[in-house]
């Protein structure tokens, strides 16, 4: 995702910094080239030497080193970088930032740049909601300044709250956001995937097959194609692809609040195989075996999340596709599924034992639109991901 794309991680002074060794991983995954800067203070937390092994790159630390003949000068590497991204981006240095200081090599970068800057805060709670770093936020997001983060949750000060850095994958993500090109930069897709587990007792749950491959090679294309990804998955079997943002849950109900969490949306693409029922005399103790006596499971209907969002009266996505799992009738149904449930387009596919498509790594699936249905040709669950998300970058212009 981000091959040949050349980051400035510029690392400050907090706890969070022990996070962004594992960032530097995390982007090299993705084929990027990672250039460590340290503050001062940054190293009283994690040590140039672990930079630098993690980046294979050598580590910037001192503005004057710079000013030898010899090396790189600050305005030099401030550009080299295609994007620049603090991480932890600490209340101290968005204060120097948001002031237009220069004084130490992190700062002097940042203000010579003429890059796409990006910054992962983390601070003490407190820290972050006073006026004074709310004001420096501001100022920095004024000045065109990407953010992540940051989360909220227990700190390492022992306080709850939002000041916890974004964590590897999340800030991963938002650079691949920030570097974005493509028909869909700019738009936020949302994709439902996987299977969903419902609980009969603490140990045991109803489930189906469905391994969450076609909707993460939905996700994969559009993110590929620039969009800001919000991926709701169920247990899958495959992981989340990179550069999107991943929200796990388990049940159906779980999945309708994350989705609800995560609009508006331009276009959101349902693809998981959510359970229609959830079992409503779900025990909260493991049931226990008795002789000659059968559980008896009841039943209750799950809410049906694609016909929620269709059917929305503000805040529709402008695009909604759904998918019909089908065995028998296949268009028939598909298309009566599609008036049903209110959403734009349906793909249909035979999930027949006999095809192998659920749980394989091929599809074949008809495309139903208000203009009518089109047959594709069986092919990899990638080359209907990419063939659908070229049709929605379309669409949405
Ligand atoms: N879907 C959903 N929420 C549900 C059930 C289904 O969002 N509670 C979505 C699926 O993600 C898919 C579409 O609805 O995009 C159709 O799913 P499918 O299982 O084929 O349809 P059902 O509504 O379950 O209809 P039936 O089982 O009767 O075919």
């Amino acid at each position: 995702m981000l091959a040949g794309k050349r980051i400035l991680l510029i690392i400050g002074g907090g706890i969070a910094a022990f996070k962004s060794l594992e960032l530097i991983r995390r982007l090299r995954e993705q084929g990027a080239t990672v250039t460590p800067v340290l503050t001062r203070a940054a190293e009283e937390f994690v040590t140039p030497l672990s930079a630098s092994a993690l980046a294979a790159e050598k580590v910037y630390r001192d503005l004057f080193d710079l000013t030898d003949e010899a090396e790189m000068g600050h305005i030099e590497l401030s550009r080299a970088a295609d994007l620049i991204v603090v991480a932890p981006a600490t209340a101290d240095l968005m204060a120097r930032m948001a002031g237009g200081l220069a004084n130490d090599l992190a700062t002097t970068l940042l203000l010579a740049t003429d890059k796409p800057v990006l910054i992962a805060p983390a601070m003490n709670v407190r820290m972050w909601e006073h006026p004074a770093t709310q004001r420096n936020l501001a100022t920095l997001l004024g000045d065109g300044i990407a953010i992540i983060g940051p989360n909220e949750g227990d700190m390492a000060c022992g306080e709850y709250g939002p000041g916890r850095m974004a964590e590897p994958d999340e800030i991963v993500g938002a650079v691949s956001g920030a570097l974005a090109q493509g028909p869909l930069a700019g738009r936020h897709v949302l994709v439902t995937s996987g299977p969903t587990h419902e609980p009969i007792d603490p140990v045991r749950y109803i489930a189906n097959r469905s391994s969450g491959a076609q909707g993460t090679a939905i996700a994969r294309a559009l993110a590929a194609r620039g969009a800001h990804v919000t991926f709701v998955t169920g247990p899958a079997d495959v992981p989340p692809p990179a550069g999107v943002d991943v929200i796990r849950v388990a049940t159906a109900a779980e999945m309708l609040e994350a989705v609800q969490q995560a609009l508006p949306a331009d276009c959101a693409v349902f693809a998981a195989a959510v359970a229609d029922w959830r079992v409503s005399t779900a025990s909260a103790s493991k049931i226990k075996k008795k002789k000659g006596a059968l559980p008896v499971l009841e039943f209750a209907e799950n809410p049906d999340i694609l016909a929620h969002v269709a059917g929305m009266k503000r805040g529709r996505p402008a695009l909604v596709v759904g998918f019909a799992a089908e065995t028998d009738d296949v268009a028939a149904n598909a298309t009566a599924k599609r008036l049903r449930k209110g959403c734009d387009w349906i793909v249909a596919n035979d999930v027949s034992p006999e095809t192998g498509i659920m749980g394989g790594d091929e599809n074949a699936v008809t495309l139903i639109t208000p203009d009518g249905s089109d047959d594709w040709p069986r092919m990899s669950k990638d080359q209907v991901a990419n063939r659908l998300a070229g049709l929605i970058a379309e669409a949405l212009g």
